[in-house]
Formats: C-alpha cells, structure tokens, sequence
C-alpha cells in the first residue's frame, strides 16, 4: 500500500485522490436564480441522495481553489433558497460539461448551452426540458465546511416535486433503470456512462 498522511497533501493533489477513488458520482445539473431573477445552470458530482422521509439530497459548490471566491450557484442560493436538480444522462453530457466553463456572473448557461428553459410547478428556477429527471427543490440548510480555496458548502434541498421522462417508468408506473442512460464523474476527466450491458442485480441477503 501507498499512504499519505492528508494533512501533508495540497488541496489539488487531495482533490485528485478523492476523486478518482470515490467515484462514480452522479451529476445534479443545478438551475438557481438570484434575487433579480438572473438564471444560472451549473454541474455538481459533490452530489448525493441523503434522505427518503423527508426526501433530501445533498450537493456541495466548493469556494473556487484558483482565487477563494465562491461559485454563482451558492450566491444565488443564499439570495433565493430554491433550486432544481436536474440529473444528467448520456444525451446532454456535453452540454452540461460546457455549463462549467467560468463564465462571468449573471450569465444565463441556458443561453449558452442551447439547453431549455422549463417552467418549474413548485420553484422559481426553471427546470432542463432535456434531462430525463428534474427534482424541484426547496433549500433547508447551506453549511459552509470552511473558509480557504476548495471548502466545500453542504447544501442540503428538500424534494418538492418530481418530473420523469415518459420512457423512465412503466405503465404501472415504476421505473425502468435501463432507460435511463445516467453518466456519472470519476477523477480526473475520466465519466462513465450506465448502459445496459454494465447492470447487474443482486438481491438483498
Ligand atoms: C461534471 C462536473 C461536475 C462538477 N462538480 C462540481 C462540484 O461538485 N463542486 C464544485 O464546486 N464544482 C464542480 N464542478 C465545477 C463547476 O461546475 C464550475 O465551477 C461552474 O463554473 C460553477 O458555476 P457557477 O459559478 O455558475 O455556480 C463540476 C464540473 C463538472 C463538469
């Protein structure tokens, strides 16, 4: 075995690490507003399902490593606490992957990327007409993990209202997982795509 004693890694060399050995991470292809309304669309694979009863998912914008400031999601969120989680399958990757380029603030991602805006049933950010699920979501706690480059901000959002594709469920109205085409992060550029051939079930014991 390789050991490392974390405290004598940087952040970039922590981050690498981390990431190529938790992995796959699904992605939420977050739709935020500020209090002016100004749309913003950005990728998070810090991102996971916590809670059923209340549903909660957890997702983490980091305070940027290059210049310690803080990303336009987790601004828009402490000005509107609403969100929508749209997850991201095989179809949209590459456009989801531009919405992560550093454009200046206010800047719609929509706009760029050719995604569509979607009216949302609960929430003021609008939903992506292109993801197969989106996840209306109310902000019930932001917590900072600190305060230098690479902090993480726990945000965590409670599940409003949740829209599938058609082609996601069946007629009974359950889903279909190899419908679903999901990629996910590992290290690195490195994704991976859910296809069929790399399913497999495994009954509970
Ligand atoms: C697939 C993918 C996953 C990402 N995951 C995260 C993440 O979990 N946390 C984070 O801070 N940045 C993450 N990023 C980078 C952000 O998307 C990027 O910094 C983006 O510009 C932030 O946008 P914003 O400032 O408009 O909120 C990810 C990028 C990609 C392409």
């Amino acid at each position: 075995m390789r050991s490392f004693d974390a405290s004598e890694l940087n952040t970039p060399q922590l981050q690498n690490y981390l990431q190529h050995a938790i992995a796959p991470r699904p992605i939420a292809l977050v739709s935020t507003i500020d209090q002016a309304g100004n749309v913003n669309l950005s990728p998070f694979s810090f991102f996971n399902l916590f809670s059923a009863n209340p549903p909660v998912c957890v997702f983490s914008p980091s305070r940027r490593v290059k210049d310690n400031t803080t990303k336009h999601t987790l601004e828009n969120l402490y000005e509107v606490r609403e969100c929508v989680i749209n997850i991201v399958d095989h179809n949209i990757l590459h456009k989801v992957n531009q919405c992560s380029a550093d454009y200046p603030k206010g800047i719609n991602e929509f706009k760029q990327t050719g995604l569509t805006e979607l009216t949302s049933l609960q929430v003021k950010p609008p939903r992506v007409a292109e993801s197969p699920v989106q996840l209306e979501c109310s902000v019930i706690h932001i917590m900072p993990l600190g305060k230098g480059p690479g902090a993480g901000n726990l945000v965590l959002a409670e599940v409003k209202q949740i829209h599938f594709k058609e082609n996601l469920l069946d007629s009974q109205g359950l889903p279909i997982q190899e419908n679903f085409d999901l990629v996910a992060r590992l290290g690195g550029n490195w994704y991976c795509r859910v296809t069929p051939e790399n399913l497999f079930k495994l009954p509970k014991p």
